[in-house]
């Protein structure tokens, strides 16, 4: 059986001011009606053998998940809160720990609560074929084919073919976040994809990997899941463990070092919505390149992106902008600039 580990915990500071550190993009729309935390998990429900999900949030939005899910009907099989957020490779962990006890052949589908995923029909066929490598005991990751040189991805060089599944490659090199000269090097290279920051294991396999490569990791984790104990619908990992643990992604603390990682190509209309120009990117556009949402006017615009959310928003006569309108803060920033989007909101956190 497949287990769905939604992974909600991070901030999203690139989308500000639509996405804030109370209410960050997964827990809000950002394409479409719903949430992109309720389209995650409508996205795998249903198919065969996939059971309800596990979330892993912080304890702040513990209340803003289960109301999310009582609004689309899908009871989960648990919601595990952090006590303080240590990055992905404690995240699984404790999830790993916690469904490996409840059924021991147990497979967990890695998802990140906050990407778009525009051909779900191939998302489902990719899990099915990584679901066949993980059955011989693969850590199997989605890979993505680059478009551009991406320095906030990880990279991942194919290696022989994995015998009997489809477009599935054992992983020659998995590296984490290159800096520009590298990834362009990549991209030249032509044998490396993303890592879409989606994995497929079972439990037990990414325990032993994490407690080979990472036991410092491995260790409190599985005593903060140990003494951690169930309150009301919430699985509450034990503080003072959890908190000895290091903070660290599974990309470094896993998938850099172990050799039993398998890429799985997915060409699945994927995005992380990093940043605005991500988003931009899986919009539709007018016929002048502009993406707008909202109560918008435009005249003489073209290539700009206008989001409004609460107000009208009118442009006219401007061109590569992007304008994004909240009910108590306004964006307005040339789109070559989206990637500082984060520096404003360190600015704004550091003078309070
Ligand atoms: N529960 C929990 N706790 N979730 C977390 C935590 C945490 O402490 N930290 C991050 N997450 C969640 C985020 O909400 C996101 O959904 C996912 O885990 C990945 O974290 P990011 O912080 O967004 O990672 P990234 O984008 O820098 O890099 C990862 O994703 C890329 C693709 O989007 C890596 O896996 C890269 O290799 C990959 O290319
Ligand atoms: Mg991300």
């Amino acid at each position: 059986k497949i287990y769905p580990v939604i992974l909600s915990g991070g901030s999203g500071t690139r989308l500000w001011p639509l996405s804030r550190a109370a209410l960050p993009k997964q827990l809000i729309s950002v394409v479409g009606q719903r949430t992109m935390l309720q389209d995650t998990v409508t996205r795998v429900n249903n198919w065969p053998q996939v059971m309800p999900p596990l979330f892993v949030c912080g304890n702040d939005h513990r209340f803003m998940v289960a109301e999310q899910m009582r609004e689309i009907g899908v009871k989960p099989l648990g919601i595990m809160l952090e006590p303080v957020g240590k990055n992905t490779a404690p995240a699984v962990a404790a999830a790993a720990h916690l469904l490996a006890k409840r059924d021991p052949d147990a497979v967990m589908l890695v998802l990140p609560a906050d990407h778009v995923i525009n051909d779900v029909e191939a998302f489902r066929d990719a899990v099915s074929r990584a679901s066949e490598a993980v059955a011989g005991g693969a850590l199997a990751t989605f890979g993505i084919l680059p478009s551009t040189p991406e320095t906030g991805y990880g990279y991942i060089r194919r290696g022989k073919q994995v015998d009997g599944v489809g477009d599935a490659f054992v992983v020659d090199k998995f590296v984490e976040k290159p800096d520009l000269a590298t990834a362009k090097a990549f991209l030249e290279e032509g044998s490396y994809s993303w890592n879409s920051g989606m994995f497929l294991f079972k439990a037990t396999d990414y325990l032993e990997e994490l407690n080979t490569h990472r036991p410092d990791i491995a260790a409190p984790v599985e005593q903060a899941v140990a003494k951690g104990y169930e309150d009301l619908d919430f699985c509450r990992l034990d503080q003072a463990s959890f908190e000895a643990t290091p903070s660290e992604s599974i990309d470094y603390a896993v998938m850099e070092k172990t050799r039993k990682a398998v890429v799985v190509l997915a060409d699945i209309g994927w995005s992380d919505v990093g940043s605005w120009s991500a988003l931009w990117a899986v919009q539709e556009s007018d016929g002048n390149g502009n993406v707008s949402r909202g109560d918008v006017l435009l005249q003489d615009v073209s290539n700009t992106l206008v989001r409004a959310e609460s107000r009208m928003v009118a442009a006219l006569g401007v061109e590569d902008l992007i304008i994004v309108e909240t009910d108590d803060a306004v964006l307005v920033a040339h789109k070559d600039k989206v990637q500082d989007v984060k520096k404003i909101v360190d600015s704004l956190k550091s003078s309070g």
